[in-house]
């Protein structure tokens, strides 16, 4: 929405844009340009974290429960909710369709679901310069992964299973206020759910 994002921008400057059109299929553009602004502008960061605008983040959880400011910051970290042994779906009907000229192998590369997941701050930048040299892929998720595996490097499960999810987890009993990400809400539902995250 043009009008709330202006809005945005004057009153935060906190929207960063570049000039390609915002599609789906463009999705891997606008992960980079994210990298390569935090590589730039934000180099010292310690983590980054990619997610979408419909996913709700326990943003505490992430801190206390995955970041833990209290350790020395990683490097070289990767994680998010692990996919493993993943096909390409070659049905032309599917959002996921990828054709077999853009994605040849039979597997994609184990990555973590573009819903949410974190790297460490060194990563911005090994990935962003090593994404040239690797398959141009729409999925910024599998692209990401690719880049993370000609690093050498892969993705480490979370410490717990439950933390990420790339489905909309039911609203029960207290599991907003374990989990890290859920998926699928509009705008006012984040705001409705967060509100109603039971504390201890
Ligand atoms: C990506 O953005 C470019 C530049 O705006 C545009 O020409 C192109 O059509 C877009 N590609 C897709 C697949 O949306």
């Amino acid at each position: 929405n043009l009008a709330l994002s202006t809005e945005e921008s004057r009153k935060y400057h906190d929207i960063i844009q570049q000039d390609f059109l915002d599609s789906y299929n463009n999705l891997t553009l606008k992960t980079l340009m994210g990298l390569h602004w935090v590589a730039r502008y934000c180099s010292r960061a310690s983590y980054v974290m990619k997610t979408d605008s419909d996913m709700f983040i326990n943003t505490e959880n992430l801190i206390r429960k995955l970041l833990r400011p209290e350790l020395k910051p990683k490097t070289n970290y990767f994680t998010g909710r692990v996919i493993r042994n993943n096909a390409p779906i070659r049905d032309r009907k599917s959002k996921w369709y990828v054709s077999e000229q853009e994605y040849p192998n039979v597997m994609y590369p184990t990555f973590c679901s573009g819903t949410g997941y974190v790297l460490s701050g060194d990563l911005a930048l090994k990935i962003y310069t090593t994404s040239p040299s690797v398959r141009q892929l729409h999925l910024e998720d599998v692209h990401v992964a690719l880049c993370v595996a000609k690093l050498g490097l892969e993705p480490i499960d979370p410490p717990s299973h439950f933390l990420f999810n790339h489905w909309r987890v039911p609203f029960k009993g207290c599991d907003y206020y374990r989990l890290l990400t859920s998926h699928g809400f509009q705008p006012w539902e984040i705001i409705q759910y967060w509100s109603m995250i039971c504390h201890f």
